[in-house]
């Protein structure tokens, strides 16, 4: 399942928000993204980016951020104090995003955690995978219309050239209450470990005192 907290959630959004979504960006007006990429960003990104000033922006930025705070495994993994940019993007037939670190700091919020939802079918296009460069390997990805991959924003990443079809997606990130990747694992896996402890016995005894572990690292380690 998560990788280092690399962590694909298949159904983050239901079909209905994939599709409002869709409808929505089919009008939108859509603009160079390397008018939001960093400086060596701009170097390697290649992309159409939903208008920060169109009038559909809030309202798609906000069915992506409830999508996040609906879906039980999504915030136990992020553990959100924040959210920044969330941008919407289209990669047609030669287009990618080479090699790149996303900015530690996006429309003034830190940037822990960085997400990828994935809003065409996979089938609709050719490459566009989303690769995590980790030490131990190169990781791909292309979900499924709905799903999204989560990934500590500290992570070297690329999408793969486009040849055919075309990749809809849209990328936000977020400021956790807990800065740092392999906190977030370790309350993560304990919180995993409880609630499958809850379901088969109950609330033991064990139960509890995982409870308690995971309440006080969280309180040890959380900003606020
Ligand atoms: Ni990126």
């Amino acid at each position: 399942m998560a990788r280092g907290m690399i962590l694909p959630v298949p159904e983050l959004l239901p079909t209905e928000g994939v599709e409002r979504l869709r409808a929505r960006l089919a009008t939108a007006r859509f603009q160079d993204g390397a008018a939001t990429a960093g400086w060596h960003a701009k170097l390697v990104k290649a992309n159409r980016q939903l208008a920060p000033d169109d009038p559909a922006a809030a309202e798609l930025r906000a069915i992506v951020e409830q999508a996040v705070r609906a879906h039980p495994v999504a915030m136990m993994a992020t553990r959100p104090k924040a959210f920044g940019p969330i941008l919407f993007s289209r990669y047609g037939a030669g287009d990618g995003y080479g090699s790149h670190v996303d900015d530690a700091i996006m429309g003034g919020v830190r940037t822990d955690v960085s997400f990828t939802l994935f809003l065409a079918d996979p089938d609709s296009y050719e490459g566009g995978e989303l690769v995590m460069e980790t030490a131990a390997g190169d990781l791909a990805f292309k979900l499924p219309a709905g799903g999204a991959l989560f990934y500590p924003s500290t992570t070297l990443h690329r999408v793969e050239p486009v040849s055919a079809g075309e990749r809809l997606a849209a990328v936000g990130w977020i400021r956790s209450h807990v800065r740092d990747a392999a906190g977030r694992e370790i309350l993560f896996d304990i919180d995993t470990a409880r609630q499958s402890l809850f379901r088969q016995s109950g609330k033991t005894a064990e139960f509890d005192l995982l409870s308690k572990s995971l309440s006080n690292l969280l309180r040890r380690w959380a900003d606020d």
